[in-house]
């Protein structure tokens, strides 16, 4: 990869995650430089935080495009123009096409709430509690065309506590994501994910199968 890898961060809320990602490749613990942020939200904060960090920040108005294609296409179009290599979804509620999906396979990253693949979709830390979960968390995963299903990068647990509310667990769990994120972009930057199936194998870490010398051998004979 020639020089710093380019993120574009697609995010439709307040976009703390953006933040921790914005302050992780400023602080250089990130070796990667946000390209483009684009929001289907006018008013997400997500565009104002990239805009305060001289990154370049689009408002793509879901109302001016017939379809999700469309949609989709115009976000692919910018994203290739700013030269974007790996896709960061940060509180991005719309579904992307499998047209989008098929254009960056396996550089489509995501951040979702909870262990998947407990607890997919909406209001993932208000499932968890329903559920009776002593334990939720958060995941970074690759996208693929499911809801929530794509290979699992990092995840980190955050027990459930007896008089958890939602807004008190899922504050818990996003101090986790804050940190999470930014370290699964590290290792994509770094060439250290292997995708093998529904695995993601990290190369060079004691966490990761791949570090296991008998794994390493049988995989690497
Ligand atoms: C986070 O909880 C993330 O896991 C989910 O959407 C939320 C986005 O929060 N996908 P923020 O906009 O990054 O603050």
């Amino acid at each position: 990869m020639q020089g710093r890898l380019r993120l574009g961060v697609l995010a439709s809320g307040r976009g703390s995650n953006l933040q921790a990602i914005i302050d992780a490749c400023e602080g250089g613990q990130v070796d990667a430089v946000i390209a483009l942020v684009i929001s289907d939200v006018a008013e997400a904060y997500a565009l104002e935080r990239g805009r305060q960090h001289g990154i370049e920040a689009v408002f793509l108005d879901p109302s001016l495009h017939r379809t999700s294609e469309e949609f989709d296409a115009a976000a692919i179009d910018l994203l290739r123009r700013h030269e974007v290599e790996l896709v960061c979804l940060a509180g991005f509620m719309r579904l992307l096409s499998p047209h989008f999906i098929r254009e960056y396979r396996n550089r489509i990253m995501n951040i979702h709430p909870a262990l998947l693949p407990a607890f997919p979709g909406l209001h993932a830390q208000r499932q968890a509690l329903r559920c009776g979960a002593k334990v939720s968390g958060c995941t970074v995963h690759f996208v693929d065309e499911g809801v929530d299903t794509g290979p699992i990068i990092i995840q980190a647990v955050v027990h459930v506590l007896d008089d958890d509310t939602e807004e008190a667990l899922s504050a818990r769990i996003l101090a986790h994501e804050h940190q999470i994120y930014p370290q699964a972009i590290q290792l994509f930057a770094e060439g250290r994910l292997e995708i093998r199936g529904r695995r993601v194998l990290c190369h060079g870490t004691k966490t990761s199968q791949a570090h296991d010398k008998r794994a390493w051998g049988a995989m690497n004979p």
